[in-house]
């Protein structure tokens, strides 16, 4: 859904015979929330539904989707704005079938280019939407003009937050700045890192109200995703992805259900190795005494 000057428009309307990308951008309040991991794991589960999917790292501050998906890039998103290289030029293949396009790490902050570059490199993207089904936008933290841009063009923004407190009051921030300048109308929070589905109720409810209250909005949720240190940091070290390899963890199933959720999708059930093993052997059994009857 992108449109250039930052409006947000009806896709149907500004491109009637043009297949549409859904654009998710991923957005926080403070840094270091999940919003990578996230990013990848939604890119990577919407890939396996069937749809063609493209993960902008629209973070050049900490540019790290490429870190975390174990790819080094030749040329990134720099090179884009800078004229360099052409956007689908720097495309590149990453795990599970996602595409991604890299971003820059700490060379030069996002922030700094200027409206002009902005709005060309949002041109630019706009090129792509043709090409796929979804396209992820994983930002940099707080409430820069470049965030703001891409959770101005996206159907969805997502807000990940902790239960820590000042990610919560960051995250109330971000949104209180997106509704004060009505640069979108769909906005989703997701708890990581929560102890509990009982705390991520909690916060879930501590934002929400806050939103209803003071911004007279009512903002939804797509759930919440447990804390589980050892999995992720095993998936980050060894690259393999949650939502393929590690399904079956605290933080893989509780993935799932809020990509379900982001995805309107009914969750698919999860067939555990053993059990397939279990019946196999029960049928092996079965076979066995009718012909020994
Ligand atoms: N559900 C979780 N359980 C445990 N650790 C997590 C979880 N989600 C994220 N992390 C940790 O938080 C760190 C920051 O995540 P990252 O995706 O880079 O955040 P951001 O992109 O918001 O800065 C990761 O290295 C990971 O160790
Ligand atoms: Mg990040």
């Amino acid at each position: 859904m992108f449109s250039t000057d930052g409006s947000i428009k009806n896709n149907e309307e500004s491109k009637p015979n043009k297949k549409k990308a859904e654009v998710i951008t991923v957005a926080s309040g403070k840094g270091g929330v999940g919003k990578t991991l996230f990013s990848i794991n939604l890119a990577i589960e919407s890939a396996s539904l069937g749809k063609k999917t493209l993960v902008l790292d629209a973070d050049l501050g900490l540019a790290n989707v490429h870190i975390m998906t174990g790819i080094y890039p030749e040329s990134d998103l720099m090179d884009v704005i800078n004229d360099k290289k052409t956007i689908e030029e720097v495309v590149i293949e990453g795990p599970g079938g996602i595409h991604i396009i890299p971003g820059a790490s700490g060379i030069f902050k996002l922030s700094n280019i200027s409206h002009q570059k902005r709005h060309q490199l949002v041109e630019k993207l706009s090129q792509l939407e043709k090409d796929y089904d979804v396209i992820v936008i994983d930002t940099e933290a707080g409430i820069s003009h470049n965030v703001l841009k891409f959770i101005s063009i996206a159907d969805k923004a997502i807000i990940v937050t902790t239960p820590d407190l000042t990610a919560l009051s960051d995250a109330y921030a971000i949104i209180k700045v997106i509704r004060s300048k009505k640069s979108n109308d769909n906005i989703s929070v997701v708890v990581n890192r929560v102890s509990s589905s009982n705390e991520g109720d909690l916060v879930y409810k501590k934002i929400s109200m806050a939103a209803q209250k003071f911004l007279n909005y009512e903002l939804k949720s797509y759930g919440y995703i447990l804390e589980d240190g050892i999995t992720v940091k095993e998936s980050i070290q060894t690259r393999r992805p949650i939502v393929i390899q590690y399904q079956k963890t605290k933080v893989g199933t509780s993935m799932k259900t809020v990509f379900c959720n982001v995805f309107n999708v009914e969750p698919k059930k999860i067939v555990e190795p053993n059990i397939i093993l279990n019946r196999f052997s029960m049928l092996l059994e079965n076979i066995r005494t009718k012909e020994s009857v």
